[in-house]
């Protein structure tokens, strides 16, 4: 946070013990028994980054439960290495979530699980960092099944990881494309705002459906209808395809490099390296891959006149020129040069993101508050979510930024204090929007703050 709010990051963590102990209550309230909801109202299925990001926080406590729900997610990966953004849980009611499973048809796919619902599309793959991260907090008494369930793991986080650099990569950039914004995760984000709201939905072309997320959640805090609508669209094309990747790349108008999602697949690159050297695998090929990956942030996703890393439109060729948190991603590559590192902090401290007046203000706002199209509360377009703010935290530490990382964690202490475990927050008020006691929100909060007392 921006001085005005006078909370110092010593004293924000060391007077979290309550949160801490929130935190777990909404983890155990939401665990399933195999793994946990993102929210028990608005999202009562398995989703793919939520489950990484739940282990992390999960493990300083529950180190067991932390690697079921990253083994629970993986019995769902398709047989061509995708890891699916959702697995549909049979147990909860057909329109607790929409679109559901008769929706999506996964089952279209030769590649996807048989009896086993899914999306058939991925999220970022965060899973290789998350399951090193669940690893290092094994207590003594459980490291031998903890590296025994990595062992297990690593054959399908490596399918994982070649199937973005390969199905994803059609034209051979060395960088994933994503088809759907929901597979960047942050949805309805201004990063790709050019390309995706030049897709026009030809009239009468979908049938009729209702939003379920309106009935649990504020309209002005999700994303807008005509963004729905072309979410939609896209899973009709895609669904259309049967998600046969390049039938779905031939056919998609959505096709976007995202420089999050890849800064992701690096970050869990070099985190295989480490995996491999652990079990007895060889960490050559997974450093050689971070190696690619981080050349073609550099060279393709870098613009230079703007100072900042870009989303890059493959439809058409372009660099997006809206900034926002997507453009801090590639701090998580520990290879980033120092010229650029300089250039991502100066943008953070900015008053796009850190604006300097009197009231309160909170970091990291996931859009540019100076943007005639900011909006505190509306889903990725400005709010402040714990999951970048974790993301970005760790890019900073790795790059020496110790003292804006230590303030991402008070801002993200001085949220939850005020607003409790909510989906996202306000960076102008702090206040809470979307879902309440938000598994990931408690999770990350659990890591940053265990993390932060550990280093102290
Ligand atoms: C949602 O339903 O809002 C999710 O972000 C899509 O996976």
């Amino acid at each position: 946070m921006s001085d005005p709010i006078g909370d110092d990051s010593a004293e924000a963590l060391s007077t979290a013990d309550d949160l801490l102990d929130t935190a777990r209550d909404v983890l155990e309230a939401n665990w399933t028994g195999r793994y946990t909801r993102p929210s028990q109202a608005l999202y009562p299925h398995q989703w793919s980054w939520d489950s990484a990001f739940i282990a992390v926080g999960r493990a300083w406590h529950d180190a067991a439960r932390a690697r079921q729900e990253l083994e629970t997610l993986f019995e769902a990966q398709w047989t061509s290495g995708m890891v699916p953004s959702i697995v549909f849980d049979p147990t909860a009611p057909a329109d607790a979530y929409f679109p559901g499973p008769e929706i999506w048809q996964s089952e279209r796919s030769p590649a996807a699980p048989r009896g086993r619902p899914t999306s058939g599309i991925t999220q970022p793959p965060i899973h290789a960092r998350a399951a090193l991260e669940v690893h290092r907090r094994a207590p003594p008494g459980q490291r031998a099944a903890s590296l025994a369930w990595l062992a297990r793991l690593y054959p399908r986080l490596v399918a994982q990881q070649r199937y973005l650099a390969t199905a994803r990569d059609p034209r051979g950039t060395g960088l994933a494309a994503i088809v759907h914004p929901w597979e960047s995760g942050i949805d309805d984000s201004p990063a790709w705002d050019r390309d995706f709201h030049r897709i026009a939905v030809p009239a009468g072309d979908l049938p009729p459906y209702r939003r379920r997320d309106l009935d649990r959640a504020a309209a002005a805090d999700r994303p807008t209808d005509a963004d729905y609508e072309r979410f939609i669209y896209l899973l009709a094309l895609e669904r259309e395809a049967d998600y046969d990747d390049a039938r779905v790349i031939a056919a998609s108008p959505f096709l976007m490099v995202d420089p999050l999602f890849n800064a992701i697949r690096l970050w869990s690159e070099h985190a295989l390296a480490e995996i491999a050297g652990l079990i007895g695998a060889d960490p050559a090929p997974h450093r050689a891959a971070a190696g690619e990956i981080h050349e073609a942030l550099v060279g393709k996703l870098w613009v230079s006149a703007r100072q900042r890393f870009c989303a890059w439109d493959l439809r058409r060729d372009q660099r997006e020129p809206e900034d926002t948190i997507v453009s801090f991603g590639p701090l998580l590559d520990p290879d980033l040069p120092p010229a650029i590192v300089a250039a991502i902090c100066r943008e953070l401290a900015s008053p796009s993101f850190r604006p300097r007046g009197d009231g309160p203000h909170y970091l990291v706002p996931t859009y540019d508050e100076r943007a005639a199209d900011f909006d505190p509360e509306r889903y990725w377009r400005g709010p402040v979510w714990l999951n970048t703010n974790w993301l970005v935290w760790h890019g900073l530490r790795q790059h020496g930024q110790v003292g804006l990382a230590d303030e991402i964690v008070a801002s993200s202490v001085a949220l939850v204090r005020r607003s409790g475990f909510r989906e996202y927050f306000d960076p102008l008020d702090g206040s809470g929007h979307g879902s309440d006691r938000f598994s990931w929100s408690a999770a990350l909060f659990t890591d940053m703050v265990l993390a932060n007392r550990s280093r102290a």
